[in-house]
């Protein structure tokens, strides 16, 4: 997959949509699974059984894309306008940007782009199997300390389950600029069988394999403050 167009948010304008305060971290037990966590709390994300397609998306079909921690969602609108023939699925555990980022995309009247609420402890047992082209977890959890690790969201349960919704030779795209997160997520995928990464870029060259041309929200802050960070690239190897 290569992108040769750019429609970039800022066709978007975002002073009709004001941004939330929002904190930088939730209650620490929406990280965890929902039977690990206090019962009946009205900030724990709902655990979806059954997902409305058709409520999500406009042609009423299941995701093409999955874009896991998608934040403040600038990559997964710049994502949905370049790509209309994907409907592309946002997956949020923090409420307000949930519901900012599901403004815009009411607002801009954009038919194939949605955010659900929801934790990513609870799995994906609600996506149908070979259903999705690729999944994107750009600069995801927030958690770079080793004994903060059981809230981290990738796991090799996560890889499992990923791979089951993934079709075969699926990608997963990772992002981030925490070189031990980095290297968590290369330990877990060379233990997983049902994924084996093919490529891990540290500088953004021109010529690379990664084939997203607009960036994430996070990238931008990280640019700005001059942190690097690593790309890596997975590929869905269940047959
Ligand atoms: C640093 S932000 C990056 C957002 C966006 N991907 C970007 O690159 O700009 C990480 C996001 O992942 C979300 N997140 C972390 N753990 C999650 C989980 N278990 N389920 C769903 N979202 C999660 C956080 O709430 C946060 O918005």
């Amino acid at each position: 997959m290569s992108l040769d167009v750019t429609v970039q948010t800022a066709e978007i304008n975002f002073k009709k949509y004001p941004v939330p305060r929002v904190r930088h971290h939730s209650n620490p037990q929406v990280y965890l699974p929902a039977h690990q966590a206090q019962k009946d709390l009205e900030w724990y994300p709902p655990v979806i059984a059954q997902p409305s397609w058709d409520e999500f998306f406009q042609n009423g079909r299941s995701a093409d894309v999955l874009d896991i921690g998608c934040g403040r969602g600038g990559f997964l609108l710049s994502h949905a306008l370049n790509h209309p023939e994907m409907n592309i699925l946002g997956v949020e555990v923090r409420n307000m940007l949930v519901d900012w980022t599901n403004k815009v995309i009411a607002g801009e009247n954009i038919p194939n782009a949605h955010v659900v609420w929801y934790s990513m402890a609870n799995g994906l047992q609600w996506i149908p199997s070979n259903s999705i082209n690729y999944a994107t977890y750009l600069f995801p959890d927030p958690w770079p300390k080793r004994r903060h690790k059981k809230r981290r969201a990738f796991t090799l349960e996560f890889l499992d389950e990923l791979s089951r919704v993934l079709k075969p030779n699926g990608k997963l795209y990772l992002a981030t600029d925490r070189p031990e997160v980095a290297s968590h997520q290369h330990e877990l995928i060379d233990e997983s069988v049902t994924f084996e990464l093919v490529d891990v870029i540290t500088e953004p060259l021109l010529e690379n394999s990664w084939p997203f041309i607009f960036k994430t929200d996070q990238q931008r802050f990280s640019e700005r403050k001059g942190i690097p960070y690593t790309y890596s690239i997975a590929s869905n190897v269940r047959q």
